[in-house]
């Protein structure tokens, strides 16, 4: 085995994500068009084998130690517990973790979890019916919060819930969401809005700043460091305190400030999107096709050496936060988060 997924920066990749479809039953206003997207036709996807040999070459040639599937929204991939179990058979100690907006869990966690998943983390940006349907264009929240349950019975966790808070839809509703997944056991996630919607619509003023959230969160909460190490993470982590109940702590939050407390000089994550292109960053403007080369019959350190190369030139930061929006510094990518992978 060669060296790494290493970078012109020193940064090694370590953290796997594939995407394993860029469909979705959800219509997110920060993700997605109302009318969706022109879905991949099925041949340009990779396959189920294709999947399962990319991560064994991530882990046996180049130093991959985390995976997580993500989307679109994964579950409706058909083949799911499939993969996870044939990545399980090959890697017994790999940690495989799932993004996932929960609908369909329901009836999926035992069997993810009986394959061999590690754990999920759900999407879900608010507790109220008529909110969620407005932020997700579908009125599903019923089915997800259930979905939610049946995976923390069946293991699934440690549970992290991902909210993106939207100025004057969900913005309020902080301290509330906070209160739910704390009193759950649920590790609750608040994420700065970045700009990969399909619509383009994303602006500096109405995202709601990591500053911002804590402030609304200490209306009702006290937040203190968490002395865990961060080790890369995206998600910057507060022990949290009940204002009426200050001495016991109650559970954690993270908020994940991608523009205005960017985390790129830690980034340890490598991409693959549903058809096989490598994304060395979120931001990218350039993939590297491995598909047609794993389709061609090429050898194992073939691909890896193309990997490798992909990586080698991941951009030093996305650059949002210098810049500031709009400005000709920062270019949005052309694919939304539905079809990155998240
Ligand atoms: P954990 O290991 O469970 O903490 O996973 P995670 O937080 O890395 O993954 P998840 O898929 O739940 O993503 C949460 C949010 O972080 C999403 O909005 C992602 O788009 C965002 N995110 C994930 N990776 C990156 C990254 O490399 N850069 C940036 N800027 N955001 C990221
Ligand atoms: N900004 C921040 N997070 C986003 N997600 C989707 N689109 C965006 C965006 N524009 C989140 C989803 C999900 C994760 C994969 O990415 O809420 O939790
Ligand atoms: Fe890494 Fe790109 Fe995310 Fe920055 S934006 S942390 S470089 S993937």
């Amino acid at each position: 085995t060669g060296p790494g997924l290493v970078d012109r920066f020193g940064r090694q990749a370590t953290d796997l994500r594939i995407s394993l479809t860029d469909k979705c039953n959800l219509r997110c206003t920060y993700c997605m068009p109302a009318g969706g997207l022109d879905w991949l036709p099925k041949d340009q996807v990779l396959g189920d084998d294709e999947i399962v040999r990319l991560v064994r070459i991530g882990v046996e040639h180049l130093g991959v130690r985390e995976l997580r599937l993500t989307g679109g929204e994964p579950l409706v991939r058909a083949g799911l517990a499939g993969i996870i179990g044939a990545v399980r058979t090959n890697h017994p100690d790999l940690p495989v973790s799932l993004t996932t907006n929960g609908l369909g869990l329901d009836k999926k966690a035992g069997e993810l979890k009986a394959a061999g998943l590690t754990r999920i983390n759900v999407s879900m940006d608010s507790l109220h019916p008529e909110t969620f349907a407005q932020l997700t264009r579908r009125p599903f929240l019923d089915r997800v919060l259930h979905g939610i349950d049946e995976a923390a019975r069946a293991g699934l966790g440690p549970i992290k819930i991902n909210a993106v808070l939207m100025r004057g839809i969900n913005d309020h509703e902080a301290p509330a969401l906070l209160d739910w997944a704390v009193g759950r056991g649920y590790e609750l996630r608040f994420i700065e809005q970045m700009p990969l919607d399909a619509d383009h619509g994303w602006t500096r003023q109405n995202m709601i700043t990591a500053a911002e959230i804590r402030g609304l969160l200490e209306e009702d909460f006290v937040l203190a460091p968490d002395p865990r190490q961060r080790d890369g993470a995206p998600a910057e982590r507060w022990q949290v305190r009940r204002r009426n109940s200050p001495s016991e702590v109650a559970g954690t939050v993270g908020i994940i400030a991608s523009v205005t407390e960017p985390f790129c000089a830690d980034c340890r994550r490598t991409r693959i999107t549903a058809e096989g292109k490598v994304r060395s960053c979120l931001f990218s403007h350039e993939e590297t096709d491995l598909r047609d080369l794993l389709r061609s019959g090429a050898g194992d350190e073939a691909v890896a050496d193309l990997w490798r190369d992909a990586m080698w030139a991941k951009p030093r930061a996305h650059g949002m936060d210098h810049t500031g929006l709009g400005s000709p510094d920062f270019i949005q990518p052309d694919r939304s988060m539905s079809a990155i992978g998240g």
